[in-house]
């Protein structure tokens, strides 16, 4: 264990700021990052999943920014225990997760989620919908057994995520998060490798952007001017992870600016480790640039708290603690404004307040068993 007493007070008193992202005010600093759980049979978030949110929201995260849930498409997704962010009992479910989480004191965001070429094997309620995609490649660049979206696909999808952003208004959440990272739909549009079009969507590097550009603007136009709009993007993809969008800042700005345009509030810049630079001759890292390029508010992610790499929790493998000094230089010097934590705070509900509370010598390391329970 790495992390002191002294630096857990300096801790308290940097993340203790409350942030502006465009009407909300979040309490603090520290957001939960999104984690798919697959704990809502029929895509309806229960009593179960309401209760780990708020357990979080209780010991002080900031804000939530939910598991991927799927916006109201067919092909949006593949599991029947990931939640569907459409259907009046999925809904409910949702309305409740919310309430739950501001009675605790904390604010919440979903986070939208369509896979594209990522879907193998649908389960019902859309079992045969196709997998859909810029060009029907998947991320691994081969040919999939789905097909590149026609005009028609494009607009669905577009109208799903606006139906989805104004749903989540409706129903209280604080904002949404749109998820064009990792791979998924949004990001296949913007990754050369997986968008081959030949039409307006592809292209060069604003070409590529189009798409998400369209559904930013589509969701702004739907909720109120005040309503957050977060868009979380990666340079690498779940089955590529050394891949990039852009290999210099200007590459980076050319993604960026047209979705700042269209009306994202803030980005939530996913990395794997957040202490390391993203590009040449600076120590910034991907939220350092993207707050310097857009002049947005930014959440940063990756590793915190945490040495070892999340995808190897996948294998089962675990992380010690580790102490987040950088991570408060940074944040003192709004290189990026938010920080968002995955597994610490899927192992331990408390991390939060003992971060906040000096009670460091508190923290546990990650153990891959937490994956398999709702705790
Ligand atoms: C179990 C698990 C599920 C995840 N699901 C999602 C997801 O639904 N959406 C997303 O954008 N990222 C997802 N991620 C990535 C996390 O949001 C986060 O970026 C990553 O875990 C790095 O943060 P950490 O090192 O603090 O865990 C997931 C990560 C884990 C460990």
């Amino acid at each position: 264990m790495t992390v002191t007493a002294s630096a857990a007070s300096r801790a308290a008193e940097i993340l203790s700021r409350p942030v502006a992202l465009n009407g909300l005010t979040v309490p603090n600093r520290i957001a939960m990052a999104p984690m798919t759980r697959m704990f809502s049979p029929n895509g309806v978030p229960g009593e179960d999943v309401r209760s780990y949110y708020a357990r979080r929201a209780a010991a002080g995260v900031g804000l939530i920014v939910t598991e991927g849930t799927y916006v109201g498409h067919a092909s949006a997704g593949q599991s029947d225990r990931v939640p569907r962010f459409h259907g009046g009992e999925q809904l409910a479910g949702w309305a409740q997760v919310a309430e739950a989480v501001h009675e605790a004191g904390g604010t919440i965001v979903p986070q939208l989620w369509h896979i594209g070429m990522v879907r193998q094997q649908g389960e019902p309620p859309f079992a045969d919908a196709p997998a859909v995609g810029p060009s029907g490649i998947r991320v691994d660049g081969t040919e999939g057994t789905g097909r590149a979206m026609t005009r028609g696909d494009l607009d669905d999808v577009i109208g799903a995520f606006a139906e989805a952003a104004a749903a989540a208004e409706r129903i209280g959440f604080d904002g949404v998060e749109l998820h064009g990272a990792h791979g998924y739909l949004l990001d296949q549009f913007l990754w050369a490798r997986t968008n081959r079009r030949t039409d307006a969507y592809g292209g060069d590097p604003v070409a590529r952007t189009k798409f998400a550009a369209e559904i930013v603007a589509a969701v702004r136009a739907t909720v109120s001017p005040d309503f957050p709009v977060i868009f979380r993007y990666s340079q690498w993809k779940q089955e590529a992870y050394d891949a990039r969008l852009a290999e210099t800042p200007d590459e980076l700005e050319a993604i960026l600016a047209p979705l700042a345009a269209a009306g994202v509030d803030a980005f939530h810049a996913s990395t794997r480790r957040y202490w390391v630079p993203e590009f040449d001759g600076s120590d910034l890292n991907l939220a350092g640039w993207t707050k310097k390029l857009t002049g947005r508010p930014t959440i940063t992610v990756g590793s915190v708290g945490l040495d070892g790499d999340f995808e190897r929790a996948f294998q089962g493998e675990g992380a010690s603690v580790q102490g987040i000094d950088n991570l408060l230089d940074r944040l003192e010097r709004d290189e990026f404004d938010l920080v968002a934590v995955g597994r610490a705070l899927l192992q331990d509900p408390q991390w939060a307040a003992k971060v906040l509370g000096n009670r460091t010598e508190e923290l546990q390391p990650y153990d891959a068993q937490a994956l398999k329970s709702l705790s």
